[in-house]
Protein backbone atom coordinates (compact mmCIF):
# COMPACT_ATOMS: atom_id res chain seq x y z
CA UNK A 1 0.00 0.00 0.00
CA UNK A 2 1.53 3.33 -0.90
CA UNK A 3 2.20 5.19 2.46
CA UNK A 4 0.33 8.54 0.40
CA UNK A 5 -2.76 7.22 -0.68
CA UNK A 6 -5.14 4.62 -0.32
CA UNK A 7 -7.68 3.62 -3.75
CA UNK A 8 -10.06 5.58 -1.70
CA UNK A 9 -8.95 8.39 0.10
CA UNK A 10 -5.46 10.67 0.74
CA UNK A 11 -3.70 10.35 3.64
CA UNK A 12 -2.42 14.15 4.50
CA UNK A 13 0.02 13.05 7.13
CA UNK A 14 1.76 10.65 4.39
CA UNK A 15 3.16 13.66 2.44
CA UNK A 16 5.57 14.41 5.44
CA UNK A 17 8.63 12.27 5.75
CA UNK A 18 7.37 10.07 8.38
CA UNK A 19 8.90 6.99 6.22
CA UNK A 20 5.83 4.82 6.66
CA UNK A 21 4.90 5.80 9.99
CA UNK A 22 1.34 5.85 10.87
CA UNK A 23 -0.50 6.13 14.38
CA UNK A 24 -3.56 3.67 14.67
CA UNK A 25 -6.15 3.38 17.49
CA UNK A 26 -4.67 -0.03 19.00
CA UNK A 27 -7.53 -0.42 21.54
CA UNK A 28 -10.36 1.83 22.89
CA UNK A 29 -12.66 1.13 26.36
CA UNK A 30 -14.89 3.04 28.35
CA UNK A 31 -16.13 3.17 31.24
CA UNK A 32 -19.56 4.98 33.33
CA UNK A 33 -20.33 5.24 36.63
CA UNK A 34 -23.35 2.67 38.19
CA UNK A 35 -25.73 5.08 39.39
CA UNK A 36 -28.43 6.30 36.91
CA UNK A 37 -30.30 9.56 37.11
CA UNK A 38 -33.05 9.75 34.87
CA UNK A 39 -35.08 12.89 33.42
CA UNK A 40 -37.56 11.87 36.11
CA UNK A 41 -35.54 12.26 38.93
CA UNK A 42 -34.84 15.82 37.75
CA UNK A 43 -38.50 16.58 37.53
CA UNK A 44 -38.39 16.35 41.53
CA UNK A 45 -34.78 18.63 41.67
CA UNK A 46 -35.78 21.57 39.30
CA UNK A 47 -38.86 22.89 37.25
CA UNK A 48 -38.52 21.18 34.26
CA UNK A 49 -39.83 17.46 32.84
CA UNK A 50 -38.68 14.52 30.91
CA UNK A 51 -41.05 16.07 27.97
CA UNK A 52 -38.66 19.33 27.84
CA UNK A 53 -35.35 17.42 28.53
CA UNK A 54 -36.19 14.86 25.73
CA UNK A 55 -37.74 17.12 22.91
CA UNK A 56 -35.32 19.81 23.79
CA UNK A 57 -31.94 17.74 24.38
CA UNK A 58 -32.58 13.85 23.28
CA UNK A 59 -31.26 13.38 27.01
CA UNK A 60 -33.06 10.31 28.96
CA UNK A 61 -30.49 9.51 31.54
CA UNK A 62 -27.02 10.26 32.89
CA UNK A 63 -24.62 8.63 34.97
CA UNK A 64 -23.83 9.92 38.45
CA UNK A 65 -20.34 8.92 39.76
CA UNK A 66 -19.82 8.53 43.72
CA UNK A 67 -18.77 10.87 46.38
CA UNK A 68 -15.63 8.53 46.68
CA UNK A 69 -15.65 7.99 42.78
CA UNK A 70 -13.13 10.79 41.22
CA UNK A 71 -12.36 11.47 37.74
CA UNK A 72 -9.11 9.70 38.28
CA UNK A 73 -11.31 6.38 39.09
CA UNK A 74 -13.33 6.89 35.92
CA UNK A 75 -10.22 6.98 33.76
CA UNK A 76 -8.40 4.66 35.19
CA UNK A 77 -11.12 2.28 34.57
CA UNK A 78 -11.94 3.07 30.95
CA UNK A 79 -8.20 2.86 30.36
CA UNK A 80 -7.88 -0.68 32.12
CA UNK A 81 -10.94 -1.90 29.81
CA UNK A 82 -8.81 -0.82 26.52
CA UNK A 83 -5.49 -2.22 27.59
CA UNK A 84 -7.18 -5.78 28.08
CA UNK A 85 -8.39 -5.84 25.00
CA UNK A 86 -4.99 -4.23 23.50
CA UNK A 87 -3.26 -6.96 25.50
CA UNK A 88 -1.25 -3.66 26.39
CA UNK A 89 0.79 -4.32 29.88
CA UNK A 90 1.52 -0.94 32.14
CA UNK A 91 4.76 -1.43 31.57
CA UNK A 92 4.21 -0.74 27.77
CA UNK A 93 2.67 2.72 28.37
CA UNK A 94 5.19 5.97 27.53
CA UNK A 95 2.66 8.70 27.95
CA UNK A 96 -0.86 9.07 29.76
CA UNK A 97 -2.59 12.32 28.20
CA UNK A 98 -5.99 12.90 30.28
CA UNK A 99 -7.78 15.40 28.75
CA UNK A 100 -10.54 16.65 31.30
CA UNK A 101 -12.15 19.82 32.97
CA UNK A 102 -13.16 17.83 36.02
CA UNK A 103 -9.51 16.95 37.57
CA UNK A 104 -9.36 15.39 40.56
CA UNK A 105 -7.41 18.92 41.99
CA UNK A 106 -6.06 21.82 40.24
CA UNK A 107 -2.99 19.75 40.67
CA UNK A 108 -1.25 17.61 40.30
CA UNK A 109 -2.48 16.51 37.04
CA UNK A 110 -5.56 13.81 36.91
CA UNK A 111 -3.22 12.05 34.50
CA UNK A 112 -0.82 11.78 37.59
CA UNK A 113 -3.65 9.93 39.87
CA UNK A 114 -4.12 7.39 36.83
CA UNK A 115 -0.52 6.45 36.21
CA UNK A 116 -0.63 5.26 39.72
CA UNK A 117 -3.88 3.79 39.80
CA UNK A 118 -3.12 1.47 36.82
CA UNK A 119 0.30 0.72 37.42
CA UNK A 120 2.01 2.49 34.19
CA UNK A 121 5.02 3.62 35.88
CA UNK A 122 7.53 3.96 33.23
CA UNK A 123 4.77 6.83 31.58
CA UNK A 124 5.16 10.70 31.44
CA UNK A 125 1.61 11.94 32.00
CA UNK A 126 -0.07 15.20 31.85
CA UNK A 127 -3.79 17.03 31.14
CA UNK A 128 -4.65 18.82 28.74
CA UNK A 129 -7.83 20.68 28.77
CA UNK A 130 -10.14 21.74 25.93
CA UNK A 131 -13.72 21.24 27.25
CA UNK A 132 -15.87 18.98 25.59
CA UNK A 133 -13.64 18.91 22.08
CA UNK A 134 -10.70 17.44 24.57
CA UNK A 135 -10.52 14.07 23.42
CA UNK A 136 -10.23 15.22 19.71
CA UNK A 137 -6.94 17.41 21.32
CA UNK A 138 -5.76 14.68 23.06
CA UNK A 139 -5.89 12.13 19.92
CA UNK A 140 -4.14 15.30 17.55
CA UNK A 141 -1.54 15.80 20.53
CA UNK A 142 -0.94 11.76 21.17
CA UNK A 143 -0.80 11.02 17.39
CA UNK A 144 1.97 13.28 17.45
CA UNK A 145 4.61 11.57 19.76
CA UNK A 146 3.88 8.11 17.48
CA UNK A 147 4.50 9.39 13.95
CA UNK A 148 8.00 11.39 15.36
CA UNK A 149 8.86 7.80 16.96
CA UNK A 150 9.09 9.44 20.74
CA UNK A 151 6.98 7.12 21.83
CA UNK A 152 5.63 3.57 20.76
CA UNK A 153 2.37 3.46 22.99
CA UNK A 154 0.52 6.27 24.17
CA UNK A 155 -2.69 6.37 26.41
CA UNK A 156 -5.07 9.20 25.39
CA UNK A 157 -8.34 9.52 28.03
CA UNK A 158 -11.15 12.13 28.02
CA UNK A 159 -12.82 11.71 31.29
CA UNK A 160 -15.34 13.84 33.85
CA UNK A 161 -16.99 14.14 37.28
CA UNK A 162 -19.23 16.91 35.97
CA UNK A 163 -21.58 16.12 38.52
CA UNK A 164 -18.87 17.82 40.95
CA UNK A 165 -19.29 21.45 38.52
CA UNK A 166 -23.34 21.28 38.07
CA UNK A 167 -25.28 23.46 39.73
CA UNK A 168 -28.41 21.49 40.98
CA UNK A 169 -30.63 23.92 41.16
CA UNK A 170 -30.15 25.54 37.67
CA UNK A 171 -32.86 23.81 35.45
CA UNK A 172 -30.87 25.15 32.26
CA UNK A 173 -27.55 23.54 32.85
CA UNK A 174 -28.33 20.59 35.56
CA UNK A 175 -30.24 17.91 32.98
CA UNK A 176 -27.30 18.03 29.84
CA UNK A 177 -24.69 16.29 31.64
CA UNK A 178 -23.20 13.55 32.93
CA UNK A 179 -20.20 11.45 34.08
CA UNK A 180 -17.89 8.90 32.30
CA UNK A 181 -14.90 8.14 30.67
CA UNK A 182 -12.70 7.00 27.39
CA UNK A 183 -10.25 5.97 26.24
CA UNK A 184 -7.74 4.72 23.66
CA UNK A 185 -4.17 2.90 23.27
CA UNK A 186 -2.14 4.74 20.24
CA UNK A 187 0.50 2.47 18.45
CA UNK A 188 2.12 2.39 15.12
CA UNK A 189 0.72 -0.66 13.16
CA UNK A 190 2.07 -2.08 9.76
CA UNK A 191 0.18 -1.23 6.86
CA UNK A 192 -2.79 0.95 8.23
CA UNK A 193 -3.15 4.68 7.79
CA UNK A 194 -4.90 5.38 11.03
CA UNK A 195 -5.47 9.03 12.13
CA UNK A 196 -5.22 10.50 8.72
CA UNK A 197 -5.99 13.98 9.65
CA UNK A 198 -7.49 16.35 12.52
CA UNK A 199 -8.54 19.84 12.35
CA UNK A 200 -8.64 21.70 16.11
CA UNK A 201 -9.73 25.55 16.50
CA UNK A 202 -10.54 27.73 19.17
CA UNK A 203 -11.99 31.25 19.62
CA UNK A 204 -11.09 32.48 22.95
CA UNK A 205 -13.51 35.75 22.38
CA UNK A 206 -15.94 33.57 22.87
CA UNK A 207 -14.40 32.28 26.10
CA UNK A 208 -17.65 33.46 28.25
CA UNK A 209 -20.03 31.70 26.95
CA UNK A 210 -19.29 28.27 28.46
CA UNK A 211 -17.23 28.42 32.25
CA UNK A 212 -16.12 27.50 35.26
CA UNK A 213 -15.17 31.38 36.67
CA UNK A 214 -14.82 30.49 39.98
CA UNK A 215 -11.31 28.58 41.56
CA UNK A 216 -8.39 29.76 39.18
CA UNK A 217 -6.00 32.96 39.56
CA UNK A 218 -8.87 34.83 38.27
CA UNK A 219 -10.99 34.57 41.31
CA UNK A 220 -9.47 32.52 43.52
CA UNK A 221 -12.04 30.14 45.85
CA UNK A 222 -13.51 32.37 49.01
CA UNK A 223 -16.39 32.53 50.93
CA UNK A 224 -17.12 35.36 48.26
CA UNK A 225 -17.08 32.84 45.11
CA UNK A 226 -18.73 30.22 47.17
CA UNK A 227 -21.95 32.63 48.35
CA UNK A 228 -21.94 33.71 44.86
CA UNK A 229 -21.94 30.10 43.22
CA UNK A 230 -18.48 30.83 40.58
CA UNK A 231 -17.78 27.01 41.26
CA UNK A 232 -20.36 25.63 39.04
CA UNK A 233 -20.53 25.80 35.07
CA UNK A 234 -22.08 28.69 33.25
CA UNK A 235 -23.46 28.57 30.24
CA UNK A 236 -25.26 30.28 27.43
CA UNK A 237 -26.91 27.83 26.11
CA UNK A 238 -28.49 28.92 22.75
CA UNK A 239 -25.26 30.95 21.88
CA UNK A 240 -23.08 27.85 22.10
CA UNK A 241 -26.09 26.06 20.13
CA UNK A 242 -25.08 28.55 16.62
CA UNK A 243 -21.66 28.35 17.66
CA UNK A 244 -21.13 24.47 18.29
CA UNK A 245 -23.48 23.37 15.06
CA UNK A 246 -20.59 26.05 13.05
CA UNK A 247 -17.76 25.06 14.05
CA UNK A 248 -17.99 20.80 14.22
CA UNK A 249 -19.19 21.71 10.19
CA UNK A 250 -16.28 23.58 9.93
CA UNK A 251 -14.01 20.98 11.17
CA UNK A 252 -15.79 18.69 9.46
CA UNK A 253 -15.53 19.60 6.28
CA UNK A 254 -11.91 20.93 6.40
CA UNK A 255 -10.84 17.22 7.45
CA UNK A 256 -13.01 15.66 4.57
CA UNK A 257 -11.58 18.02 2.19
CA UNK A 258 -8.00 17.30 3.46
CA UNK A 259 -8.70 13.73 2.62
CA UNK A 260 -10.25 14.27 -0.35
CA UNK A 261 -12.64 12.17 0.90
CA UNK A 262 -17.19 12.70 0.56
CA UNK A 263 -18.89 12.44 3.56
CA UNK A 264 -20.70 9.58 2.04
CA UNK A 265 -17.81 7.67 1.91
CA UNK A 266 -17.64 7.58 5.69
CA UNK A 267 -18.85 4.69 7.83
CA UNK A 268 -19.61 6.16 11.28
CA UNK A 269 -19.52 9.39 12.44
CA UNK A 270 -19.32 9.97 16.24
CA UNK A 271 -20.18 13.09 16.94
CA UNK A 272 -19.45 14.86 20.72
CA UNK A 273 -22.46 13.71 22.45
CA UNK A 274 -24.22 17.38 23.32
CA UNK A 275 -27.72 17.90 21.68
CA UNK A 276 -29.64 15.43 19.89
CA UNK A 277 -30.62 18.99 18.20
CA UNK A 278 -27.10 20.00 17.21
CA UNK A 279 -25.95 16.62 15.84
CA UNK A 280 -29.26 16.47 14.11
CA UNK A 281 -28.41 19.71 12.75
CA UNK A 282 -24.30 19.12 11.99
CA UNK A 283 -25.74 16.08 9.70
CA UNK A 284 -28.01 17.96 7.63
CA UNK A 285 -25.55 20.50 6.61
CA UNK A 286 -22.72 17.91 5.73
CA UNK A 287 -25.29 16.16 3.99
CA UNK A 288 -24.73 13.01 6.20
CA UNK A 289 -27.61 10.04 6.58
CA UNK A 290 -29.15 9.20 10.34
CA UNK A 291 -27.71 5.95 9.69
CA UNK A 292 -24.24 7.43 9.36
CA UNK A 293 -24.11 8.75 13.00
CA UNK A 294 -23.64 7.19 16.17
CA UNK A 295 -25.71 8.26 19.07
CA UNK A 296 -25.46 7.31 22.64
CA UNK A 297 -26.63 10.92 24.64
CA UNK A 298 -29.90 9.48 25.47
CA UNK A 299 -27.99 7.34 28.09
CA UNK A 300 -25.69 9.12 29.19
CA UNK A 301 -25.73 13.11 28.57
CA UNK A 302 -23.25 15.19 27.53
CA UNK A 303 -20.24 13.66 29.40
CA UNK A 304 -17.91 16.42 27.70
CA UNK A 305 -14.11 14.96 27.39
CA UNK A 306 -15.74 11.30 27.82
CA UNK A 307 -18.44 11.56 25.53
CA UNK A 308 -16.65 11.07 21.84
CA UNK A 309 -14.15 8.00 23.41
CA UNK A 310 -17.83 6.44 25.07
CA UNK A 311 -19.32 6.84 21.53
CA UNK A 312 -16.53 5.32 20.06
CA UNK A 313 -15.88 2.51 22.07
CA UNK A 314 -19.78 1.67 21.85
CA UNK A 315 -19.63 1.78 17.93
CA UNK A 316 -17.01 -0.76 18.39
CA UNK A 317 -18.26 -3.21 20.62
CA UNK A 318 -21.84 -2.57 18.65
CA UNK A 319 -20.47 -3.75 14.96
CA UNK A 320 -20.50 -0.75 13.87
CA UNK A 321 -16.99 0.09 12.97
CA UNK A 322 -14.94 -2.43 11.00
CA UNK A 323 -11.30 -2.33 10.67
CA UNK A 324 -10.44 -0.43 7.86
CA UNK A 325 -13.88 1.97 8.03
CA UNK A 326 -13.27 5.15 7.81
CA UNK A 327 -14.57 7.02 11.14
CA UNK A 328 -15.39 11.16 11.79
CA UNK A 329 -15.11 12.35 15.13
CA UNK A 330 -16.03 15.79 15.33
CA UNK A 331 -16.14 18.01 18.81
CA UNK A 332 -17.51 21.18 20.30
CA UNK A 333 -17.04 23.00 23.71
CA UNK A 334 -15.59 25.78 26.25
CA UNK A 335 -13.26 27.71 25.12
CA UNK A 336 -15.03 28.05 22.53
CA UNK A 337 -12.74 25.16 20.94
CA UNK A 338 -13.83 22.40 18.38
CA UNK A 339 -11.96 19.83 16.50
CA UNK A 340 -12.50 16.90 13.74
CA UNK A 341 -10.65 13.58 12.73
CA UNK A 342 -10.47 11.05 10.25
CA UNK A 343 -9.43 7.77 11.19
CA UNK A 344 -9.01 4.57 8.98
CA UNK A 345 -9.82 1.90 11.48
C1 LIG B 1 -29.66 24.42 26.70
C2 LIG B 1 -30.61 24.13 25.55
C3 LIG B 1 -31.05 22.68 25.59
C4 LIG B 1 -31.81 25.01 25.70
O1 LIG B 1 -32.68 24.78 24.62
P1 LIG B 1 -33.32 26.03 23.85
O2 LIG B 1 -34.21 25.48 22.83
O3 LIG B 1 -32.17 26.87 23.39
O4 LIG B 1 -34.13 26.67 24.99
P2 LIG B 1 -34.12 28.20 25.44
O5 LIG B 1 -32.81 28.56 26.01
O6 LIG B 1 -34.68 29.00 24.31
O7 LIG B 1 -35.17 28.14 26.59
C5 LIG B 1 -36.51 27.99 26.30
C6 LIG B 1 -37.27 28.03 27.59
O8 LIG B 1 -37.09 26.78 28.27
C7 LIG B 1 -36.71 27.02 29.60
N1 LIG B 1 -35.87 25.96 30.07
C8 LIG B 1 -34.52 25.87 30.09
N2 LIG B 1 -34.14 24.71 30.64
C9 LIG B 1 -35.26 24.05 30.96
C10 LIG B 1 -35.52 22.81 31.56
N3 LIG B 1 -34.53 21.99 31.93
N4 LIG B 1 -36.80 22.43 31.72
C11 LIG B 1 -37.81 23.22 31.35
N5 LIG B 1 -37.64 24.41 30.79
C12 LIG B 1 -36.37 24.82 30.59
C13 LIG B 1 -35.98 28.33 29.57
O9 LIG B 1 -36.00 28.92 30.84
C14 LIG B 1 -36.78 29.10 28.56
O10 LIG B 1 -37.93 29.61 29.21
P3 LIG B 1 -38.42 31.11 28.90
O11 LIG B 1 -38.75 31.10 27.44
O12 LIG B 1 -39.58 31.23 29.81
O13 LIG B 1 -37.26 31.98 29.25
C15 LIG B 1 -29.92 24.41 24.18
O14 LIG B 1 -29.74 25.80 24.04
C16 LIG B 1 -28.59 23.75 24.05
O15 LIG B 1 -28.50 22.53 23.99
N6 LIG B 1 -27.51 24.53 23.94
C17 LIG B 1 -26.20 23.98 23.79
C18 LIG B 1 -25.74 23.47 25.11
C19 LIG B 1 -24.53 22.61 24.99
O16 LIG B 1 -24.52 21.68 24.23
N7 LIG B 1 -23.51 22.89 25.78
C20 LIG B 1 -22.35 22.14 25.84
C21 LIG B 1 -21.54 22.35 24.62
S1 LIG B 1 -20.18 21.32 24.66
Amino acid sequence: MSPHRSPRFKNPRALHNYQGRSCSIAAVGSYVPERILTNFDLEKMVNTSDAWITERTGVQQRRLAAADEFTSDLAAKAARRAMERGRISPEQIDLIIVATITPDTPFPATACWVQEKIGASRAAAFDLEAACSGFIYGLEVGQQFIMSRTYETVLVIGAEKLSSIIDWTDRNTCVLFGDGAGAVVLQHRDGAHGVLTACLGADGRRADLLSLPGGGSRQPASSRTVADRLHYLRMSGKETFKSAVTAMCTAAQESLRRCELDIAQIACIIPHQANQRIINAVAERLGARPSQLFVNLQKYGNTSAASVPIALDEAVSGGRIQRGDLVLMVGFGGGLTWGAAIIEW
